[in-house]
């Protein structure tokens, strides 16, 4: 059963997909049509899911470990699609470095090209993304709104960049393709070194080769850490309001559970099941799932 919405979040609606509000209608229906290049690389993920980390990863692997120059930032070379637009990414110098929210239906394909997709357990993001719609009052207007209002938002896939679960379905059916590394989050957290390798060798060529060395291994390992992003916040993102948490806040597995409901928690367990059939990614996380049946049971 839901409860009634006291404030929701303010979005940009273009053909029925929710963006955030500032995000130019152009750059949407551009970016939709772009089409890649054989030696693109997109980073594909839901908003909140460790998109600006592996997006990072996969920067220092093509740059062979060399960190970010003081005064560039990580939003210009490796650019969000959809926000803007296809000239824009085509003037990326190659590889191009390709940032997307799409689902798979609506992202551009190439075969050649490389799609780099990171998921996280629904309830996490659900947290994370209530904490960023908060914080970026320019884009959501929703400052004082709760995680009880967002989260019903959530459930029903009323927010930016649209169902979380559409999105994570479309990208695990593709996970068998060549050209598509699927990751969780959570792998991350566990073992990001191994990550790192894999990611090198799905990009191939000196990418492997990169990531082969335990050396240049470790110093993307160390540049990507969640202490060295959280110093240079301001490459990642700016703007927030004095007071909201900041864009790399947590990055822990298991926040949730200081937000959600036992009754939250039983709701988006159920529609975890049906819209996933119950097989395939819904059992990408166990631990969460059986964290979150004992939860709901409280
Ligand atoms: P939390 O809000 O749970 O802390 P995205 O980049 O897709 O917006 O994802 C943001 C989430 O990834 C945030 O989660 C953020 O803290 C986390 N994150 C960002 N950089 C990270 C890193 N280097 N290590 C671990 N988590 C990171």
């Amino acid at each position: 059963m839901s409860t009634p919405l006291k404030r929701r979040p303010s979005y940009t609606v273009h053909d029925g997909f929710r963006m955030p509000m500032g995000f130019p209608v152009q750059g949407f229906a551009s970016g939709l049509g772009y089409r890649p290049h054989s030696s693109d690389i997109f980073v594909c993920t839901y908003p909140k899911c460790g998109t600006t980390w592996m997006q990072y990863i996969v920067y220092l692997i093509v740059s062979k470990g060399k960190p970010l120059a003081a005064g560039e930032s990580l939003t210009d070379v490796f650019p969000h699609l959809e926000e803007v637009g296809a000239e824009a990414v085509e003037a990326l110098p190659e590889p191009r470095l390709i940032k997307t929210h799409l689902p798979y239906r609506l992202t551009p394909q190439r075969h050649e090209a490389k799609y780099v997709c990171v998921a996280r357990n629904p309830f996490d993001c659900a947290v994370s993304f209530f904490h960023h719609t908060r914080g970026f009052v320019r884009h959501y207007d929703f400052a004082d709104g709760t995680f009880d209002d967002f989260f019903e938002c959530f459930i029903a896939g009323e927010v930016d960049f649209g169902d979380y679960f559409e999105h994570l379905v479309s990208w695990y059916r593709r996970n068998e393709e060549d050209n598509v590394l699927f990751v969780t989050y959570e792998d991350m957290q566990a073992d990001v070194e191994r990550i790192i390798v894999e990611v090198g060798g799905f990009l191939g060529g000196a990418a492997r080769a990169v990531t082969g060395d335990p050396r240049l291994r470790g110093l993307i390992r160390a540049e990507s850490s969640f202490d060295s992003m959280r110093r240079e916040q301001r490459r990642w993102s700016s703007e927030r309001p004095a007071g909201m948490p900041d864009f790399v806040r947590k990055g822990v597995v298991g926040d949730w559970k200081s937000h959600f409901s036992a009754q939250q928690a039983r709701r988006l367990l159920d529609a975890f099941f049906e819209k996933t059939g119950g097989e395939g990614a819904y059992h990408l996380w166990p631990e969460v799932i059986a964290e979150a049946l004992a939860f709901s049971r409280t």
